[in-house]
């Protein structure tokens, strides 16, 4: 079976890396030979670009957070991502190109068409096989999250507004589905294994 790539989208304190963390286990008790891993963050490149990007004592133009974003993306698509399906592993990164499209684009007001663009650059084209959007009321991700990193202290527009834009955007994903991020972390793991196709 081909190696299937596998994201999780949605704002922070919606379980993203618990999620991995129990997908990981369901793996690996399945025998699927798999990665977990994150953006920002996935390489040693991108955990340096990490901290300058989270690091809520420092301002930045929207254009140098893009780039940023986009620089860490490259980097781990093609040192990460592309060689662990390469080898026949299955990829769960935390957080993709859909990030960029709600927290830039509908977030910061950029333009889509450019950032559709930058991440056709950055990924050589490489889409995801499924998405899980991990959905919460902002008003809820905005209480679990207060001052945590430099997108958290945006508020709860910001909040509202980045989720307003992942319901938009999900709608055109190829298999991205919507989760309901208030169930527990038991219930979300499960509800997202019934869509995937498992060995067994
Ligand atoms: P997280 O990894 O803890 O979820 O935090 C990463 C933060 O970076 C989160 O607030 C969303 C933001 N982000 C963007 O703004 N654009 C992106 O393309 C990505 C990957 C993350």
């Amino acid at each position: 079976m081909k190696p299937l790539f596998i994201v999780l989208e949605g704002p922070d304190a919606s379980g993203k890396s618990t999620q991995l963390k129990l997908l990981s286990e369901r793996f690996t008790a399945l025998g699927i030979p798999h990665i977990t891993t994150r953006e920002p963050g996935g390489t040693q490149i991108g955990q340096d670009l990490r901290r300058i990007l989270l690091d809520p004592r420092r301002s930045m133009r929207p254009l140098t957070e893009l780039f940023l974003m986009v620089a860490d993306r490259h980097e781990h698509v093609e040192t990460v991502i592309r060689p662990a399906l390469r080898e026949g592993k299955w990829v769960i990164s935390s957080r993709y190109t859909l990030s960029t499209l709600a927290y830039q684009g509908y977030g910061r007001g950029m333009d889509l068409k450019l950032l559709r663009e930058l991440n056709e650059l950055a990924t050589s084209g490489l889409d995801p096989d499924y998405v899980f959007l991990l959905d919460l009321p902002p008003q809820v991700a905005y209480e679990r999250t207060r001052g945590r990193d430099r997108f958290e202290g945006e508020g709860l527009a910001f909040f509202t507004q980045v989720r307003a834009a992942y319901l938009s955007l999900i709608r055109s994903v190829p298999r991205g589905y919507v989760i309901d991020a208030t169930k527990t972390p038991e219930e979300v793991c499960r509800e997202i294994l019934a869509h995937l196709p498992l060995p067994g």
